[in-house]
């Protein structure tokens, strides 16, 4: 008989099973062993006592230590709490016997000691309640854009010129070519792909020089871009907005308990419906200068700013209309006022901030060039880039959305390196 899931044992109840995990607690008082055991997709507790069990398994069972490996059986039954079970130990088998000092305790540790420890520190529960949440956002993300037509497209890790701020480029050299550096997105070349397939996205990680040391900052993250040919800024915002729902509830509707080990205020979750907050720039500016901030006119909100701005909603906030200059080359400008451009950066409440930033894009073989120019960036470079809009242009529009910072908002962390398996960020590449 092969070893069930623990996730599988609520519909065992009465038979005899077998299970294989870590062994990540136990207790003993005397003649009865209880054991706390994990494998992945989820704990249980097992039950032994000394008059059911083989003598030498026994002893096995009482020189057990934190983490090692097991297999055991036992007869499943209902647990005391309603809707819990707990198996009736009927036999104990060590995989690996792990030593006494599992580095990670109960007592508290500090950030860089978990941090380097990452590699155990992901069996923990709580890291593992993250990345069950991340793997829901991630099915969420392809089972919504599936459902409409987007077709994933694979974008390149490794590019011959920037997407986002050239001062935030990883740079190597590139055998006899030059330069080449690491993608900040895969935007550009789903421009591209969308003049040939109508609706993309891409998913992948992304790597930004940043210099910031921030909890919501990260050197390599996963980014997912979409992009819709023919569409504009208001269908692009449409987009975002079903999107950014349809996770939520998927989240909502598949992962309760991993929420409530992270502790996470559900309710506040449950509030993120359409329509979304939506803010222009100009607005965004009028009510944080009148919450203290020293926002100028026609700065880019800060981290701080995003914090007081989103603490004041429940839902998310569309922030729109940003002034060009603060803002990506690609952009396309607001016929209604050409200092600003036709962008939003959606903010997550409760002070989460930037999880999103999109735009509909610049269709004009012209004005693109003049823009590529006004940045000072390659030009050569940037020709295909052109093409796009001497062969067919069409108004588009996309976005992209950083999934360190959905899964950070969504559990509920404090920081982002607790929301991605091993993070890298300025003073950490290990391990
Ligand atoms: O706003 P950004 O820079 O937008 C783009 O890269 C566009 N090309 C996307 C597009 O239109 N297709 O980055 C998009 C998102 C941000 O909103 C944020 O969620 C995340 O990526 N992000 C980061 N996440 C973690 N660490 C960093 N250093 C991040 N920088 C951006
Ligand atoms: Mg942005």
């Amino acid at each position: 008989m092969p070893a069930l899931r623990i996730e599988e044992i609520s519909s065992h109840v009465g038979e005899k099973i077998e299970l294989q995990g870590w062994a990540y607690n136990f207790r003993s008082s005397g003649k009865i062993f209880f054991l706390q055991l994990r494998d992945g997709s989820g704990r249980v507790q097992i039950v032994y006592s000394a008059a059911n069990l083989p003598a030498e398994q026994w002893e096995l069972l009482n020189k057990l230590r934190i983490e090692s490996s097991v297999r055991v059986s036992g007869t499943v039954k209902e647990g005391r709490q309603p809707g819990s079970f707990e198996l009736d130990g009927a036999s104990f088998e060590v995989v690996q016997m792990a030593p006494e000092d599992y580095p990670i305790g109960k007592k508290e540790h500090g950030p860089d000691f978990l941090l380097d420890m990452r590699h155990l520190w992901l069996r923990s529960e709580r890291q593992w309640a993250i990345q069950r949440v991340r793997n829901t956002i991630i099915n969420a993300t392809f089972a919504y854009f599936n459902e409409r037509g987007f077709i994933k497209i694979d974008t390149p890790i490794l590019t011959p010129t920037a997407c986002e701020g050239t001062t935030e480029l990883f740079e190597m050299d590139y055998f006899d070519l030059g330069k080449a550096y690491l993608a900040q997105s895969g935007q550009l070349y789903l421009e591209a792909a969308v003049m040939s397939v109508g609706r993309a996205f891409d998913f992948g990680p992304v790597f930004r020089a940043e210099k910031s040391k921030t909890r919501r900052h990260l050197t390599e993250f996963w980014m997912m871009d979409a992009e819709a040919a023919f569409a504009d800024h208001e269908q692009n915002l449409k987009t975002q907005e079903e999107l950014v729902c349809r996770i939520v509830k998927d989240v909502l509707a598949k992962n309760r308990a991993e929420l409530a080990t992270l502790e996470r205020d559900v309710a506040a979750l449950e509030k993120v419906q359409a329509p979304f907050v939506r803010l222009t720039h100009a607005e965004a500016v009028g009510k944080l200068r009148a919450l203290g901030s020293d926002i100028g006119p026609l700065d880019d909100l800060g981290g701080d700013d995003e914090t007081i701005l989103t603490k004041q909603y429940d839902r998310p906030v569309f922030v729109e209309k940003y002034p060009a200059a603060v803002k990506a080359f690609y952009m396309k400008r607001d016929p209604a006022d050409p200092l600003r451009v036709l962008n939003d950066d959606l903010l997550a409440p409760e002070g989460y901030g930037e999880v999103i930033g999109g735009s509909q894009r610049e269709d004009d073989y012209d004005e693109l060039l003049k823009r590529i120019r006004e940045h000072q960036l390659p030009e050569e470079a940037f020709r295909w880039y052109l093409d796009l809009r001497t062969y067919g242009s069409v108004p588009h529009s996309g976005f992209g959305y950083g999934l360190e910072r959905l899964v950070t908002w969504i559990c509920g962390l404090p920081h982002v390196r607790e929301s991605i398996p091993f993070p890298r960020l300025i003073n950490r590449l290990t391990p």
